[in-house]
């Protein structure tokens, strides 16, 4: 089974600084390495509170912590690796098949993700074990 969490990689995008406030934007294919297909955000998070817990047989994703910050735990059956995000213009790109679990939301956070496929409960693995098993069997 070859390592996976190398493709997670943080993305800077491009900043426009103004005195009026800063600006950031996204083009699909050109900053990050997928056309966006969705946009969704997580938002109101209550304190202590644990999202993720799966894994995305295609899926590309772009994490985003728009306000405030939130911890993201990737794992690709090998090794596990925590990364804390805390700004509207870094990205974390995350390939098919990781494993992640986000926790540590701090209070009023924004957790936005870009996607490369609309919704799609079929591509989800959301029991570890199977996951492991598929991890093991794509090598
Ligand atoms: P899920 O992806 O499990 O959330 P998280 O990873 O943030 O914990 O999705 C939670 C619920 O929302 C689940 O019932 C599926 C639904 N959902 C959609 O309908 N469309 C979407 O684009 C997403 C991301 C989730």
């Amino acid at each position: 089974m070859k390592p996976l969490l190398d493709c997670c990689e943080m993305i800077d995008l491009p900043r426009i600084h103004d005195p009026r406030g800063n600006l950031t934007f996204i083009e699909g294919e050109r900053h990050i390495p997928f056309a966006i297909e969705r946009v969704y955000y997580l938002y109101d998070v209550p304190g202590g509170s644990e999202r993720g817990g799966h894994a995305h047989r295609g899926l590309q994703q772009l994490m985003i912590a728009m306000s405030g910050s939130f911890d993201v735990v990737l794992d690709d059956g090998i090794s596990r690796r925590r990364v804390h995000l805390n700004r509207s213009y870094r990205g974390l790109y995350i390939c098919p098949m990781i494993w992640r679990e986000l926790d540590n939301f701090s209070s009023g956070s924004v957790c936005m993700v870009l996607a490369s496929q609309r919704y799609d409960e079929a591509d989800y693995h959301r029991d570890y074990e199977t996951y492991l098993v598929d991890r093991k069997r794509i090598g």
